[in-house]
């Protein structure tokens, strides 16, 4: 049998994979501790799936006003940065290139997440959802508009993380751009009613992530280390909406960063739900952003095996990401080579802390 795309090796100039198979970031909630230190648990875990050609870390906090659930893990204080270490070793001595997810998310926190404090947002409009609060979920509420200062300290502290992540070992950073936070917060027209310089037109509302791109480079982080992950098609998760502007804006974004930002990769997802409907939706996105972005780029969102063969195969991507097998399925790379059958996942331990449902899947030949 010919060899399975998925399996073949991946060059460019900025990665060197075993596989084109990537762990998609995924938050498990195990950094149960106070500072939210990365631990050993999670070191095992991820050494666990270490098969993956690429390994993108759940979303990690770069800072404590970007943070929006329980037990997940920062990487702004030394202690996280350390508790890093410990699992970047762990994954690198078996061979997978890890990329860390820096992460805010926004308005899609709460005040008992923020010691009192409102979340921050491009305007003050309550997403009108729930988040995980440590007394349980609780409704959101409406944010605070950022100022022009807490911009600039928000763009710093990614610039800082990305420092952090590669002080911690990290092959890169992946910027959490996605699914809703702060971001696409300030992308969409819903959530952006801005009136200053990062409101109002297109390139106003994707301002921030191109500054903050800018940033990194200045901060000494080659944008060769930097990849992006962006859903253009979400729509109805955190308060974000499409409209006619949505699929433009990203068009825009995209077009941009394949002009003028040499990146590790762009990292995009299909729509998570039904768009077939929608007038503003894009249901295609890989098809449709292939031919405009030039460098290595990641597709993610319900892919399998017999999917993401073909979608390599077709050119339509280099690189496919694999979120929930990859919670159920540590060895998926092997399970993938000898075609075998794959576990399912629980949902109830995806967050439930501690090894149960997180350490605990066998592998095949265990
Ligand atoms: C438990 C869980 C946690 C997730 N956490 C993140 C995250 O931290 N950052 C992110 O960009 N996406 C996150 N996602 C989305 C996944 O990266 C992925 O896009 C999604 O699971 C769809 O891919 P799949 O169909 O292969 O599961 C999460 C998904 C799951 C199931």
């Amino acid at each position: 049998m010919a060899e399975q795309p998925l399996l073949t090796p991946f060059k460019s100039d900025k990665l060197n994979l075993r596989n084109r198979v990537v762990m998609a970031p995924m938050t498990r909630s195990r950094a149960e501790n106070p500072g939210t230190v990365p631990n050993d648990l999670m070191a095992e875990y991820y050494a666990q799936r270490a098969s993956a050609g690429l390994i993108i870390s759940e979303g990690t906090y770069v800072s404590p006003e970007g943070v929006g659930y329980i037990n997940v893990p920062g990487i702004y204080s030394p202690e996280q940065v350390a508790g890093w270490h410990k699992v970047t070793d762990a994954v690198h001595k078996l061979g997978s290139q890890f990329f860390a997810q820096i992460w805010h998310v926004g308005r899609v926190s709460h005040p008992d997440l923020l010691d009192g404090n409102l979340p921050l947002a491009p305007s003050a409009i309550n997403p009108h959802d729930k988040v995980y609060t440590p007394t349980g979920f609780q409704e959101t509420v409406e944010p605070r508009a950022m100022t022009a200062e807490q911009i600039k300290q928000t763009i710093a502290d990614f610039a800082k993380a990305a420092q952090n992540a590669l002080a911690a070992g990290f092959d890169g950073v992946e910027i959490h751009s996605a699914n809703g936070y702060l971001f696409h917060q300030f992308f969409n027209g819903t959530s952006n009613h801005r009136t200053d310089e990062y409101g109002g037109s297109i390139e106003n509302r994707a301002r921030l992530l191109f500054d903050v791109l800018d940033a990194i480079k200045a901060a000494g982080v080659d944008l060769g280390k930097v990849g992006v992950r962006l859903n253009p098609s979400l729509h109805g998760l955190f308060g974000i909406t499409m409209d006619e502007e949505t699929i433009p804006t990203f068009d825009y974004i995209i077009k941009r960063l394949s002009a003028e930002y040499d990146l590790a990769y762009l990292h995009l997802t299909e729509p998570m739900t039904d768009v077939s409907k929608l007038p503003f939706a894009e249901p295609h996105i890989a098809k449709r952003y292939r031919p405009l972005y030039k460098g290595t780029l990641i597709i993610n969102v319900r892919m399998t095996q017999e999917k993401g063969n073909k979608i390599i195969a077709d050119g339509d991507a280099d690189l496919v990401a694999f979120g929930t097998l990859y919670i159920s399925n540590p060895d998926l790379v092997e399970r993938f080579a000898q075609n075998a059958p794959l576990a399912e996942a629980h949902k109830e331990t995806f967050y439930s802390g501690g090894p149960k449902g997180y350490t605990d899947y066998p592998k095949l030949n265990a």
